[in-house]
């Protein structure tokens, strides 16, 4: 490495969360550009226009410089096959970090790829558990926070779970959440956005909705109840349904189309780009979906949110937030969403160190602690 000046940091993104986990570490890295060389590679684990480049763009993301192109597969092709194409990018631009986030197939592939080269790693949302091994999100946050050298959490209960599994205090760090500094760093563009009304929707009198678990879709019996709900709640209000290409493709295949389509109200439209989904979300009655950022995201906009699954990695989102979790079944969300449409603003309160400022502190904490660069920025 000798006389190379700059230090270099190659951050992984792959699927659809991960963009706006990375854009304010892209951003943080700009104070320290006298030492810090900061490079994106993205996997293609996603790859349409809405699951992926409309996020470059929503989210002021520089462009990748390493594009590998992956796209779809079962998990062992799609992690094998980004493994095989990120090995190379490590070995010739000589990264001295890699950070990866979140818990998708790209994090956990590239982690492995880096630990054994001999790079530095850091996971950024490190230490969240919902402690159910069915879910491929766990095996990736279980591996990836076993390999991983250094360890930055969005919330209590992650520092509480690595310690327990035995992670050196000295490596795990409390910085709060940078998907709730691209939130926050969205708000100017989500205030100009127009979405709500080019819809015909009035503020506070529709639901949002977003399904794409596994658990939830891929079983034709559990997807057809959670239609049936979707089509009793669209009796009392629109409700707004971004379909992910998973979750659509089901809906074909189990041959479940007609049912959507009857019901007047049930708006299905494609994945939004991320400055229209926030804008969705922030005048919504409340939302319903089984995904993680969404439980943080409606917990800083204090937008009621039924989260149908039987477990979080985001006890926060309860503790704190608007969050309640709820069993995928039909009885159990039609008495949620009952209450949350009789129920009067619940109070909630923002996570500690949601603060819009996580990434500053994650790169602060990586230039000085992690690449000994001594400097102030
Ligand atoms: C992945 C992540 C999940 C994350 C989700 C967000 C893993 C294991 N899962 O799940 O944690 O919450 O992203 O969206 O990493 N497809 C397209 N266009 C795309 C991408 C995918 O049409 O741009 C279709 C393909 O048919 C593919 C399917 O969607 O087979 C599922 O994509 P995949 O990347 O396998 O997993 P997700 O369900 O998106």
């Amino acid at each position: 490495m000798g006389h190379r000046v700059k230090r270099r940091i190659l951050s992984v993104v792959g699927a659809r969360p991960n963009f706006m986990k990375v854009a304010p570490i892209a951003r943080a890295c700009t104070a320290y550009a006298e030492y810090i060389e900061h490079a994106i590679c993205h996997t293609g684990q996603h790859y349409d226009y809405t699951m992926s480049q409309a996020f470059f763009e929503d989210l002021d993301l520089p462009e990748p410089l390493f594009y590998l192109g992956v796209g779809s597969g079962s998990h062992a092709e799609q992690t094998a096959r980004i493994m095989l194409a990120f090995e190379p990018i490590c070995t010739e631009w000589k990264p001295d970090l890699v950070i990866v986030v979140g818990d998708v197939n790209s994090t956990i592939a590239c982690t492995l790829v880096a630990v054994k080269l001999g790079i530095q790693t850091a996971h950024v949302e490190a230490g969240l558990r919902s402690f159910d091994r069915t879910m491929p999100e766990e095996i990736n946050r279980v591996a990836t926070d076993a390999l991983c050298d250094w360890l930055f959490c969005t919330e209590q209960s992650g520092v509480d779970n690595l310690l327990r599994e035995g992670a050196s205090p000295d490596r795990v760090f409390f910085v709060g959440n940078t998907m709730i500094d691209s939130l926050l760093a969205a708000m100017p563009k989500v205030e100009a956005c127009t979405i709500r009304q080019e819809l015909g929707l009035s503020r506070g009198g529709y639901a949002v909705v977003t399904l794409h678990r596994p658990s939830n879709v891929d079983d034709p019996i559990q997807l057809a109840e959670l239609l049936e709900v979707l089509s009793d709640l669209s009796q009392r209000m629109p409700v707004v349904f971004p379909v992910h290409p998973r979750t659509q493709s089901n809906i074909e295949q189990f041959g479940l189309s007609a049912r959507v389509t009857k019901a007047k109200q049930l708006l299905l439209i494609p994945p939004q780009r991320y400055v229209h989904f926030v804008a969705l979300v922030r005048d919504a009655a409340l939302v319903l979906t089984d995904s993680g950022g969404i439980q943080e995201e409606t917990t800083v906009l204090g937008v009621p949110c039924i989260t149908l699954r039987t477990t979080t990695e985001r006890p926060s989102t309860i503790e704190y937030g608007t969050n309640v979790l709820v069993p995928p079944k039909r009885e159990r969300i039609t008495a949620a969403i009952e209450e949350v449409l009789a129920a009067s603003p619940r109070s909630h309160q923002i996570p500690p160190l949601w603060d819009g400022h996580a990434a500053e502190r994650i790169v602060r904490i990586i230039a000085e602690r992690c690449l000994g660069i001594n400097c102030i920025a």
